[in-house]
């Protein structure tokens, strides 16, 4: 078999495809948001509609968490407590999309319970 000019196209192309893919799955290591209590108030507002462990499996599957609602609270209380940014620090007004915040239980998007009653109403 003789591979023609569109032959090697298509090959190139999945080389190109499987490359990018690799650039970007290599990306991964920005560090999560803590799950501590100072970082509380995120994972409470992030999964503060979160389905229980009682809701459907579908419900369960397909809910995100409200990350755009809880970056609000990153930068004023890092500025206030004075966490330095690293020199380099990419743009920053997405701070979720780079860090991640970190699974809490098995459940996905429960929180343990003592977190549920505490700071911000679950509702
Ligand atoms: C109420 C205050 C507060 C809020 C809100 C907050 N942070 Fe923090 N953050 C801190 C403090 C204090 C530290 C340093 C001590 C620590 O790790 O808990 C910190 C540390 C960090 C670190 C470094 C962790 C490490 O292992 O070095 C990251 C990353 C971070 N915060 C991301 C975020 C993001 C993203 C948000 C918003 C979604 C956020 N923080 C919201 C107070 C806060
Ligand atoms: C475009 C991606 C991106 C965005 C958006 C972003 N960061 Fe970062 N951040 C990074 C990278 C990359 C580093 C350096 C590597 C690391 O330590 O995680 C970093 C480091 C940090 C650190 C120091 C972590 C440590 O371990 O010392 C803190 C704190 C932090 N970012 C907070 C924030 C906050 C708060 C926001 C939102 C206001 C934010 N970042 C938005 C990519 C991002």
């Amino acid at each position: 078999m003789k591979i023609n000019k569109r032959d090697w196209l298509f090959i190139g192309l999945i080389v190109v495809v499987t490359g990018i893919f690799f650039a970007i799955s290599g990306k991964e290591k920005t560090t999560p948001v803590p799950n501590d209590s100072t970082h509380r108030i995120v994972y409470e507002t992030a999964y503060r509609n979160a389905p229980g462990p009682d809701a459907s499996f579908f419900k369960r599957a397909f809910f995100k968490p409200d990350k755009q609602g809880a970056e609000v609270y990153c930068e004023p209380c890092h500025k206030e407590k004075g966490i330095p940014f690293p020199p380099n620090h990419p743009p920053k007004n997405r701070c979720l999309f780079c860090h991640k915040l970190l699974q809490i239980s098995g459940e996905a998007g429960s929180l343990p319970e003592k977190t549920r009653t505490q700071g911000v109403p679950v509702k």
